[in-house]
């Protein structure tokens, strides 16, 4: 099931491909995805939408999440194989324009392609130290930096991007902690506003039997030198919401559900122009939804949400996607969750690189 989405055939950037192809085969298996049918009824939003709720974690991660607002990440830098390797790198003035316009930058970085692959899985110190300025950087502009380990293709059972190198697979899980427990004895004593995000989108091989009992595992880690650092744990089957009730939250009151959304899937993800537009009241209500389940599910666990991604690819029609970001971030906002807009400068861009200015619908949509 998890592999048809290596079968498809080759167009786009193949890592943006392989994750959108995998995140719909994930949506048909737990049942997400519309299938044809009757079709559901447009919802209006309702006045005073449900909030995230505080009740299970402390005071300070509270503040966290509260604090979160309006991001962006950092999509397409250290995202790819090697920094560079898909076009985009982390330019200073990027770091100049997210501090002076959002408050939170996350970080995708592929932790694992710039490690031993032994067990000990010795994280290259070079990179380190690349990671290490930019994260400064950006705490010195006042930024809250979700630290997120993203793209460890083996950990999830797929593909190997290019560029990628393979780990024996018996190592992959032992290597996987030792590379944590660099990254927290490594930033032990930067802010508070730095956060930890374990893994993106847990799918695959992780389970949720399996991603449940990793994040647990992940989370002691953190906790030797880290013992109040806000850590983001995504849900399985790529943040889906229909997948929210298989997340078991490690025992920790210090922890912060990372939720993804790309509904409407064929409007916010179309490689190849579909001339899918947004948003109808039905798209609308697919999106409110969504949203909704969030902040139900954060009132019924206690533990408050981020939506660290959203966003729709630069081959949409951009009043749609200037209509789709707006209707994110506002119903985001109304429910008192932090968000981050997928991504700042590649494909799903509102600063786009080669304009290397705003996409000023885009911008207005998430930041007026
Ligand atoms: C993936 C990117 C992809 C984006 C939108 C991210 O989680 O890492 O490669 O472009 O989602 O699908």
């Amino acid at each position: 099931m998890y592999k048809f989405a290596w079968m498809k055939p080759a167009f786009g950037r193949a890592a943006g491909l392989f994750g959108a192809w995998a995140r719909l085969g994930m949506a048909v298996m737990v049942g997400a995805v519309a299938l044809p049918g009757p079709q559901a009824h447009a919802q209006t939003e309702p006045e005073a939408p449900q909030r995230i709720s505080c009740a299970a974690v402390s005071a300070a991660t509270c503040t966290v999440a509260k604090s979160l607002k309006r991001g962006v990440n950092f999509g397409g830098m250290l995202e790819a194989p090697k920094e560079g390797q898909w076009g985009a790198t982390v330019m200073p003035a990027y770091m100049d324009v997210a501090g002076a316009h959002f408050q939170t930058v996350r970080l995708p970085v592929r932790w694992s392609n710039h490690a031993a692959v032994t067990e000990d899985g010795l994280i290259d110190e070079v990179f380190a130290r690349r990671v290490d300025f930019i994260v400064d950087t950006l705490l010195m502009k006042g930024l809250y930096v979700i630290l997120d380990f993203h793209h460890h293709t083996q950990m999830v059972g797929s593909k190997l991007h290019t560029g990628e190198y393979a780990v024996e697979e018996r190592l992959l899980e032992k290597r996987f902690l030792n590379m944590w427990r660099q990254i927290e004895g490594r930033y032990r004593y930067r802010s508070p506003k730095l956060i930890f995000e374990i893994l993106n989108e847990p799918y695959g091989k992780q389970t949720p039997a399996r991603w449940n009992a990793l994040a647990a595992k992940v989370v002691s880690i953190i906790r030797v030198h880290n013992p109040q650092r806000t850590v983001i744990v995504g849900v399985p089957y790529i943040g889906l919401s229909a997948a929210y009730d298989e997340l078991v939250m490690p025992n920790d009151p210090h922890l912060i559900m990372g939720a993804h959304s790309y509904d409407p899937f064929d409007f916010t993800h179309q490689w190849v122009p579909n001339a899918v537009t947004c948003c109808s009241p039905d798209q609308r209500a697919q999106m409110v939804a969504n949203l909704d389940k969030m902040a139900a599910w954060s009132v019924r666990t206690g533990y408050p949400v981020h939506l660290g991604e959203f966003g729709a690819i630069e081959n949409a029609p951009l009043d749609a996607r200037a209509a789709y970001a707006r209707i994110m971030r506002d119903g985001a906002e109304a429910r008192g969750m932090g968000w981050a807009y997928w991504d700042f400068v590649t494909t799903f861009a509102v600063y786009p690189k080669a304009a290397n200015n705003w996409l000023e619908p885009i911008r207005a949509a998430l930041l007026d």
